[in-house]
C-alpha cells in the first residue's frame, strides 16, 4: 500500500472514492484535505470527517483548506450534491475536530515524508495544491505524484461547452499546478463519463457491508434527477493508482483557457505536456470498484 493523502471536495462522488480508498485495502491514507468546491468549505471538510467516524477511522487527519478559488468567484453545484453534499445521506458526526490550513500541513507533511514518497490524490479544485506551490515549490516538488479528475479533451464539459467543473472552479490554480514540473495524470470527463453506475450496480453494492451500502446509497442520491446511470468521476482517480493497468495514458500538449470557457483545456503546440488518462476498460473499472468497497 502506497501513502497517499487525498485532497477533496465531498461530494457525492468524492465519498464513494474516499470509502474506496479507506475499506480496498490499497491505500494508506495519511491524510483528508478539504476544499471549498461542490459546496462550501464548512459542509466539504464535515463530510469528510462523517466518511471517517462511518469507518472507525477518525484517526485520519482532516485539514481544511481553500474557503474559495485563487481569483475568482465559485460556482454552486449544491443542485447536484444536495445542500449537505451528500444528497441527504445518512451519517455519523466527525469524532474529531478538523485541523486547519490544508497547505501549511501539506508542507509539514511532505518535508517529514521521504523525498517523492507521498502521492496527492486530487478529488477536487486543484487550489490547496496551487497555494502549496506559492507557499514553499522546494516542499511540493517532494510530491511523488499528483492523480487528478478534472478535464475534458475531446469530450464536451460539464461547465462551459469544453470546461470541467474542477478546473473550471479555479483555473489559475490548474494551471500553477501543471506548470510546476510535478509529476501529473489527469483523469478527465473522457474517460469518467464512461464508468457508469445503473440500478444493478448500485443493488450489488446496497447488498455489501457498510462502506459499500453507503456507496451505494450516494450513488442513489445522485439518481434523483431521474436519470438511469450517473458517471463515477472521482473513484476513477482512486482506481487509476490501484489498476493502472486497466487505463490507457496519452501524452498531450495542454493549455488552460481563461477567458472564454474558463478551465478549459486546450490542445497547444507549445503547451504543457501532461499524462492525460485517455482510455479505459469501464466494466473492468466498475469491477475493481465494487470488489474493493464490499471487501
Ligand atoms: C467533478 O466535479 C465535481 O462535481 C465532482 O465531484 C467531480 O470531482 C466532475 O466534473
Ligand atoms: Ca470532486
Amino acid at each position: 500500500t502506497k501513502p497517499v493523502i487525498i485532497d477533496t471536495d465531498p461530494g457525492l462522488d468524492d465519498a464513494v472514492a474516499i470509502l474506496f480508498a479507506l475499506t480496498s485495502g490499497k491505500f494508506d491514507v495519511r491524510g483528508i484535505t478539504t476544499v471549498a468546491g461542490n459546496l462550501g468549505i464548512d459542509v466539504t471538510t464535515r463530510n469528510a470527517g462523517r466518511l471517517l467516524a462511518l469507518l472507525g477511522r477518525s484517526d485520519i487527519p482532516v485539514v481544511s483548506g481553500a474557503t474559495a478559488p485563487l481569483s475568482r468567484p465559485g460556482i454552486d453545484e449544491a443542485a447536484i450534491h444536495g445542500d449537505d453534499g451528500l444528497g441527504g445521506t445518512t451519517l455519523p458526526e466527525p469524532q474529531k475536530p478538523a485541523l486547519e490550513g490544508a497547505d501549511e500541513w501539506l508542507e509539514k507533511t511532505l518535508l517529514a515524508f521521504p523525498d517523492r514518497s507521498l502521492e496527492i490524490l486530487a478529488l477536487g479544485p486543484l487550489t490547496n495544491i496551487a497555494l502549496l506551490i506559492q507557499r514553499n515549490p522546494d516542499a511540493a516538488r517532494r510530491i511523488g505524484r499528483i492523480i487528478a479528475m478534472g478535464g475534458a479533451i475531446e469530450e464536451k464539459g460539464n461547465v462551459g461547452p469544453r470546461s470541467e467543473f474542477n478546473f473550471a472552479f479555479d483555473p489559475e490554480a490548474a494551471e500553477i499546478v501543471f506548470a510546476s514540473g510535478i509529476d501529473t495524470t489527469l483523469i478527465p470527463l473522457d474517460v469518467t463519463r464512461k464508468v457508469r453506475a445503473d440500478a444493478d450496480y448500485l443493488a450489488r453494492l446496497r447488498s455489501g457491508p457498510v462502506a459499500a451500502k453507503t456507496a451505494g446509497n450516494l450513488i442513489a442520491a445522485y439518481f434523483q434527477d431521474g436519470r438511469q446511470s450517473r458517471p463515477l468521476h472521482d473513484p476513477c482517480v482512486m482506481l487509476y493508482a490501484a489498476a493502472p493497468e486497466i487505463f490507457g495514458i496519452d501524452r498531450i500538449a495542454l493549455k488552460v483557457d481563461f477567458t472564454d470557457d474558463p478551465g478549459a483545456l486546450l490542445r497547444a503546440a507549445g503547451g504543457i505536456d501532461l499524462k492525460v488518462a485517455m482510455g479505459i476498460d469501464a466494466d473492468a473499472a466498475k469491477d475493481v470498484l465494487a470488489t474493493g468497497l464490499i471487501g
